[in-house]
């Protein structure tokens, strides 16, 4: 960047650690963060601490993870020449912030978060009656207010969480002067897009189709997919309305085939088999320059030199956030 070119604006987003990213990661995040990287000063890191608070019974997969999930945002095209990526767990300045929030934080902001009632009593694998899962959305501001961004790219449900880090903001700001401007939320608009078996399309439900699945993975789980259940013979007239393989055709397929789709299968004139190979190719032609990218990130270390370099920048702008946080609070 040159002295003529303003400073671009800031957005920060992170994602945990779930490994091997899939469909669903890339159109309800990724292929946003992709795009947003050529206007935007860009942070994306790999909320780990975030992991532990629902899975800290189940910690060893962490950096088998991490490294899956960066190599996959490298290969879907984030670029770290342009976007600055890291790992929160090695910005230690992220719970020092975390800390210093919580002396503000009333009990009943957290409480009245609406995933934090919905998972305690949905949740039934494991125990998250802790105080780290409670203050989940706390360190969740804390990673964001440190790098000061204009803008917080999430999905819908997500935005509490924001909407809660500017309410935190606000009340860091009255007791110690305004240190940290109020990010926005900047809504991702997500297809439905389910797994192979109707459901959310999730790793752990075993119904996803991952980024690095090869062609022929792609083309084999397309051909188990779950399709119009009341379409049982070949001459039965089918609803693309309520089939998983249409709701990928919209998503991955030209216009053209779409429409084909849903007339031909309305009318039987196309079936199942026929109309899953076609998605499948779809599917393949989207992630063939994905695999093209990623077999540069074969070498692991590749990766890691860039999670070191990226690390190195985010501690920086940490480090200049709670110089001020620190003299703001008077704890020089
Ligand atoms: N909570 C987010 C999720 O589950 C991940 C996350 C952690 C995050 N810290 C963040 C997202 C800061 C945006 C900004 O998806
Ligand atoms: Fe689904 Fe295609 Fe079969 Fe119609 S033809 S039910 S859209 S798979």
């Amino acid at each position: 960047m040159n002295s003529t070119t303003p400073p671009r604006p800031r957005i920060l987003s992170g994602m945990r650690p779930t490994g091997k990213l899939h469909l669903g990661n890339l159109v309800g995040a990724l292929q946003n963060w992709v795009k947003l990287q050529e206007e935007y000063d860009s942070f994306h890191f790999v909320a780990d601490w975030h992991m532990l608070t629902t899975d800290y019974a189940e910690s060893w997969a962490l950096e088998t993870n991490t490294l899956e999930m960066v190599t996959d945002w490298l290969a879907c095209g984030l670029d770290p020449e342009k976007a600055t990526l890291f790992v929160q767990s090695r910005v230690i300045e992220h719970a020092e912030l975390f800390v210093l929030l919580s002396m503000v934080t009333p009990l009943g902001w957290l409480e009245r978060v609406p995933t934090y009632k919905e998972q305690l009593e949905n949740v039934r694998d494991r125990d998250l009656h802790t105080y780290g899962f409670l203050g989940y959305p706390l360190l969740q501001a804390a990673d964001i207010l440190m790098y000061k961004p204009e803008g917080v790219p999430v999905g819908e449900d997500q935005v509490p969480h924001v909407e809660l880090t500017r309410e935190i903001a606000r009340r860091f700001n009255q007791f110690y002067g305004s240190v940290f401007p109020e990010p926005k939320a900047l809504l991702t608009p997500t297809p439905r897009l389910p797994g192979t078996d109707g459901r959310k399309m999730s790793k752990s439900y075993g119904n996803a189709i991952f980024l690095s699945d090869s062609p022929r993975e792609v083309e084999v789980k397309v051909s188990f997919m779950m399709t119009d259940p009341a379409r049982k013979r070949r001459n039965d007239p089918g609803n693309p309305d309520v089939c998983p393989v249409f709701d990928h055709h919209k998503v991955f397929s030209p216009p053209a085939l779409i429409g084909r789709v849903n007339r031909e299968c309305r009318s039987a004139a196309i079936g199942c088999v026929e109309c899953k190979a076609l998605m499948a190719s779809s599917l393949n032609e989207l992630l063939d320059p994905i695999r093209l990218r990623r077999s540069q990130y074969a070498d692991p270390r590749r990766v890691e030199g860039i999670l070191r370099n990226g690390t190195r920048h985010a501690q920086e702008v940490a480090r200049t956030t709670m110089g001020e946080v620190r003299k703001a609070v008077h704890l020089r």
